[in-house]
């Protein structure tokens, strides 16, 4: 039993003139009534997380004395809305090129090899850790990815050592023992590498790492899909028992991208229609209900470990859009309620995924992207003691509709707040297709006195002039006015445009 919409209209162009009536603009009406709510579920309030690059780890958050300003106040800006900035896992495949040196000058020393934007060997010394620990909020905390693929337990125990001498406990919410060891090539593991060896290598060494420390690990961070991961899954660590063995598993993780540029067929499918599609999403991730259902079996959260658009570093134009921004929303809203806890976003200095670029790079300046405002607007919606979700089923598959309850809501209970998603493309080039407004009716679940907080922006394939509540984050704080509407009951909702909406 749902929420459903019980009625969609068409009116012609011109006949009724929502907020942003453009004269081309065409306009739905789409009423959404209380149909009983038994199936919300909780929603973690840190469920929108970061991943960054190892290697671009100083590029984000500084040096020694020198933080990273525009990083800083970005992270704040969600401290300051959620209690605490996302969780920043530092990872990927450099943290498994990744060792500690004690003797070096440098906080990271990169070394790259030509055409290739993730270092080939990093080195760091102790002032990593005095960076994580004085760089960024007061509550700010890391998954700290360890090297698994040199396939030398004394480099990851290195590791873990200078953690637990120069790292505030604080800040550590995990440790993770290599990146994406399922696609570990033969100068990685010898052969054959398959799931039996990989429980029993992690079982070996982390009992050897756990005895350092206090902290627990975060397992998986496995790269095949679910359709083609045969048993080198959470499914099968979990079966073969490695989370109960050893002390103690935080979290179990898988990565994926829905697409890839990583070859040229790849590359050809890749659009941003394709991606702002909530149906196509909707079907693509329904492959991890097995994973999800093993881990949270087991009681342990599910992570989507390291996630982006567009798997090797993303596409100008696709990856760091408004219409992006939107595709993470309804990533985070509908994993939530398929049972993901945390959704970490990939970033790296020049990757167009990431949702911001920390430095100038190639001649390019440090940048926001719209992507950043998913955060904002996560960070927002979800300001509840004890947030539960529940998607809201409708016919217009341009739309993802989510109610948000605090506390497992009675059957009689009323949303908290409704989240609204316009998944319409609305290309912000004048020749693009009309705008398309459609207007909710949302009385019956919330009454007629609504509040509206609005992430926009110029259209879907805007890479940068998105704003949140009337505010734009191009400096890193926010600029303007803030603007929270009001309205009668129904809020009219633009292609490539989210809000919030709640009662006053
Ligand atoms: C950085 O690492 C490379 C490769 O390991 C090494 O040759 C170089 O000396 C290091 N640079 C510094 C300043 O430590
Ligand atoms: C996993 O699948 C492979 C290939 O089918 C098989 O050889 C292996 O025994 C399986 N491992 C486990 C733990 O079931
Ligand atoms: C969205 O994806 C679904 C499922 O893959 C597909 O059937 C549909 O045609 C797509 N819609 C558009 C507008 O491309």
């Amino acid at each position: 039993m749902h929420l459903i919409q019980v009625s969609l209209l068409f009116i012609l162009p011109g006949v009724i003139c929502g907020p942003l009536s453009a004269s081309n603009s065409v306009e739905n009406v789409v009423t959404l009534s209380y149909q009983g709510n038994n199936h919300a579920r909780p929603i973690a309030k840190d469920i929108a997380a970061l991943s960054i690059e190892f290697c671009y780890i100083t590029d984000y958050l500084g040096d020694i004395d020198y933080p990273n300003s525009l990083s800083r106040v970005l992270l704040q800006n969600i401290e300051d809305i959620a209690g605490a900035p996302p969780v920043i896992r530092i990872g990927g495949h450099t943290q498994d090129a990744a060792s500690f040196c004690a003797t070096c000058p440098q906080t990271l020393n990169n070394t790259f090899a030509p055409g290739n934007d993730e270092a080939i060997a990093v080195n760091f010394n102790k002032g990593l850790f005095t960076v994580l620990n004085d760089n960024v909020p007061s509550r700010q905390e890391f998954i700290f990815g360890l090297n698994f693929a040199s396939n030398d337990v004394a480099i990851p125990l290195a590791e873990v050592e200078a953690a637990e001498k120069y790292l505030r406990p604080c800040r550590l919410r995990a440790y993770e023992l290599g990146n994406e060891p399922d696609f570990y090539g033969p100068s990685q593991r010898p052969r054959p590498w398959a799931v039996d060896q990989y429980v029993a290598e992690q079982e070996q060494w982390l009992d050897q790492l756990g005895s350092k420390t206090g902290k627990g690990f975060s397992i998986g961070a496995l790269a095949q899909l679910p359709v083609w991961q045969g048993n080198f899954s959470l499914a099968e660590i979990v079966a073969l028992g490695l989370p109960m063995k050893i002390d103690y598993t935080v979290s179990l993780s898988d990565h994926t991208y829905p697409y890839s540029r990583c070859d040229p067929v790849r590359e050809s499918q890749v659009s941003l229609s394709g991606l702002m599609n909530h149906t196509a999403l909707v079907e693509f991730f329904s492959q991890w209900t097995p994973e999800i259902k093993a881990a949270n079996d087991a009681g342990i959260p599910f992570l989507m470990g390291e996630t982006g658009s567009v798997s090797c570093h993303g596409v100008q134009g696709v990856s760091n859009t408004l219409g992006a921004a939107l595709w993470e929303l309804d990533y985070m809203l509908h994993g939530a309620t398929m049972g993901m806890s945390g959704i970490y976003f990939h970033m790296g200095t020049p990757f167009y995924y990431s949702m911001w670029q920390p430095v100038p790079h190639n001649g390019t300046p440090a940048t926001v992207y719209p992507t950043y405002y998913s955060l904002l607007f996560m960070a927002t919606a979800l300001r509840l003691n004890n947030p539960h979700i529940a998607s809201i089923p409708v016919a217009d598959t341009s739309l993802a509709i989510y109610a948000l309850y605090n506390g497992l809501p009675s059957d009689a209970a009323r949303p908290e707040r409704i989240i609204i998603l316009n998944m319409g493309v609305f290309e912000s080039n004048p020749g693009g297709p009309i705008a398309s407004v459609t207007s909710i009716d949302v009385s019956q679940l919330l009454g007629e006195r609504i509040k509206i907080t609005r992430l926009s922006g110029p259209g879907s394939d805007a890479t940068s002039g998105a704003t949140f509540a009337g505010q734009d984050y191009d400096s890193g704080r926010p600029s303007g006015k803030k603007v929270v509407e009001k309205a009668k009951g129904v809020v009219a909702v633009r292609g490539s445009e989210a809000v919030i909406v709640e009662k006053y």
